[in-house]
């Protein structure tokens, strides 16, 4: 599949794709199946949400056509709604054993869930980050949400986060139960953005004019708590971004000549 690219003085690279169905197929295969074939068991850190099921469909293709196995890599997970159960309708834990842990064929040994019903979230967060830490993270899967927030780091959170119990933000707030119609909480457990940023590889993706914008204000505006996704720039050498022609339209226009 062909692309083009943004240059960028902090990212490793900026793909840009003629479509979301080829932005999501070129991610599955280059950002995803190709590390997984070089490293059959490599800890990754997957993402939700509506931007990951093309990407998923596509995996899951793969797996079925026997061009990748899944089944040695360990699981992880961004960020999880608490207090919230892993069976209900928006749980991402539920989300990941539909879209990701059956269809890949991932065994439970292998899958480490957030637990959104543990009765101290605190120690939920801390047991979560000693994992991901002792097991090394080789790739963390992104999107990128309302306020350029990473996982459920909104706004405000400090660069220097592990694992915690995160406020969402009102914009999240309303995006998850007005937009989406969830009767999801208004706090979470994340991955920090420090814990993140301790992956060896970080791919991000996303589609359309909405999160371009989100795009050029982590890449352009300044590195700052106020967009957590800019810190992506900190460790921009081991950070690969997948567009589509929409939101690189909006990405491209904070590059000052
Ligand atoms: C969610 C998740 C993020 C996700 C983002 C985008 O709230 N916390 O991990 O990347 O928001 O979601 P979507 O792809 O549905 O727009």
């Amino acid at each position: 599949m062909e692309f083009e690219q943004i240059c960028h003085p902090n990212i490793y690279e900026i793909r840009v794709y003629n479509s979301k169905i080829e932005t999501a197929n070129a991610f599955a295969q280059h950002a995803i199946i190709g590390d997984v074939k070089k490293f059959p068991s490599l800890p990754i850190t997957n993402a939700t949400g509506d931007t990951m099921l093309p990407i998923d469909t596509e995996l899951k293709r793969a797996v079925d056509a026997g061009e990748v196995s899944f089944e040695q890599v360990l699981a992880y997970h961004l960020d999880e709604y608490h207090p919230y159960s892993p069976g209900a309708q928006f749980s991402f834990v539920k989300f990941l054993r539909d879209n990701i842990f059956k269809p890949l064929h991932i065994p439970q040994r292998n899958i480490f869930t957030l637990n959104g019903l543990a009765t101290n979230p605190v120690d939920e967060a801390n047991r979560y980050d000693e994992l991901v830490t002792k097991h090394k993270i080789g790739l963390a899967i992104l999107g990128i949400g309302p306020g350029g927030h990473i996982g459920f780091n909104e706004a405000g959170t400090s660069f220097n986060s592990r694992t915690h119990l995160q406020v969402l933000s009102e914009e999240t707030y309303k995006r998850d139960t007005i937009e989406r119609g969830q009767d999801t909480p208004k706090t979470a457990l994340t991955q920090g953005i420090s814990t993140i940023l301790e992956a060896d590889r970080i791919v991000l993706v996303a589609y359309g004019r909405y999160k371009g914008q989100i795009l050029r204000k982590a890449l352009f505006e300044d590195i700052s708590t106020d967009c957590p996704a800019s810190a992506l720039r900190l460790q921009g050498h081991k950070v690969s971004i997948f567009v589509d022609k929409e939101a690189a339209s909006e990405i491209i226009l904070g590059i000052v000549v």
